[in-house]
Order: structure tokens, then sequence, then C-alpha cells
């Protein structure tokens, strides 16, 4: 009797432990939308683009942040264009500009600051520059 009482208070504890996890799940990150990055700050992004420039991508694989999170839209080659994505096969923006583009998105792209590390993000912006024709 005791015994099942304590289970019971248990599995009531983890209930509420497990419920009130979920109502703190975070209203500001729409990966659809891009909300994470409204309202962001030229400052910000500016001290982004500065921490993931500085970023050591040594243990990164660029192709591989690519094929994972960027395929959808620019295609195996860069030159897909689904989306309205741009051709990255005759894209002329240098690093930094690469960067901003990843972390914060532009139109239709989303911003990818909250869904990849800077190491990645460096990677990823340094290897779609092999994709150029
Ligand atoms: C949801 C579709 C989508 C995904 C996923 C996506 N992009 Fe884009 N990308 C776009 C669109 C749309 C544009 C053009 C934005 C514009 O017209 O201003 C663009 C533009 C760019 C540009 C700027 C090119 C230029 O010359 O101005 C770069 C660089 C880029 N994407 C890299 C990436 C990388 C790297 C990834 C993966 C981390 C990625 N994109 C994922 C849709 C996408």
């Amino acid at each position: 009797m005791r015994k099942s009482h304590f289970s019971l208070y248990l599995m009531a504890c983890l209930c509420f432990v497990l419920f009130s996890c979920a109502s703190e799940a975070p209203k500001d990150k729409s990966p659809l939308t891009g909300q994470a990055n409204k309202g962001i700050t030229a400052k910000t992004k500016a001290a982004n683009i500065a921490r993931i420039l500085a970023s050591d991508t040594k243990d990164v694989n660029g192709k591989k942040v690519y094929n994972i999170s960027c395929l959808l839209c620019h295609g195996k080659n860069g030159d897909q264009k689904a989306n309205n994505a741009m051709d990255l096969t005759t894209s002329t923006l240098d690093l930094e500009q690469r960067i901003d583009v990843i972390a914060h998105g532009r139109k239709l792209m989303t911003p990818f600051s909250d869904k990849l590390q800077d190491e990645e993000i460096k990677a990823v912006a340094e290897y779609v520059a092999t994709l150029r024709k």
C-alpha cells in the first residue's frame, strides 16, 4: 500500500516536471520565419560576424554542413535556386558577407545563427566559395 502511494507520488512529480518544461519552450526561435533574428541590431550582427570569423574550423567539415543545411534550396552544386535561392556558383560575396547572409538570413533564406555553431557557419561559408565556377 505504502509502496504504491510512493510510486504514484513519484509519477505525479515526474508529470509536473515534464509539463513545466514543455510550457517553457522558447517562443522566439521559429526556424521558418527567422523570428530569432527579427529586430536584430546592426551592432549585434557585427559582433556575430566578428565572432564567427574568429572561430576555429579545424574540426568542421564545411561540405558536410552544406549537405545537411543548404542542399534543400541551393542544391548539390549550388545552382539549384529552389525557393528563389541565389546561384552560389556565380556569387561574388566575400567571406564576411557570406557569413552575414548565412548567420542572419536574407529574404526566404532562414538565418542559421541559432541552428549552427560559429565554426560550422564559417566552414560552410568557406565551402560555398569552392562551388564557384
Ligand atoms: C530555405 C532555402 C534556403 C536554404 C536552406 C539556404 N539558403 Fe542560401 N539563399 C536562399 C535565398 C532565397 C537566397 C537569396 C536571398 C536574396 O535574394 O536576398 C540565398 C542566398 C544565399 C547566399 C548569398 C549569395 C549572394 O551572392 O548574395 C549565400 C552565400 C547562401 N545563400 C548560402 C547558404 C548556405 C551556406 C546555406 C546553408 C547553411 C544556405 N544558403 C541555406 C535560400 C536558402
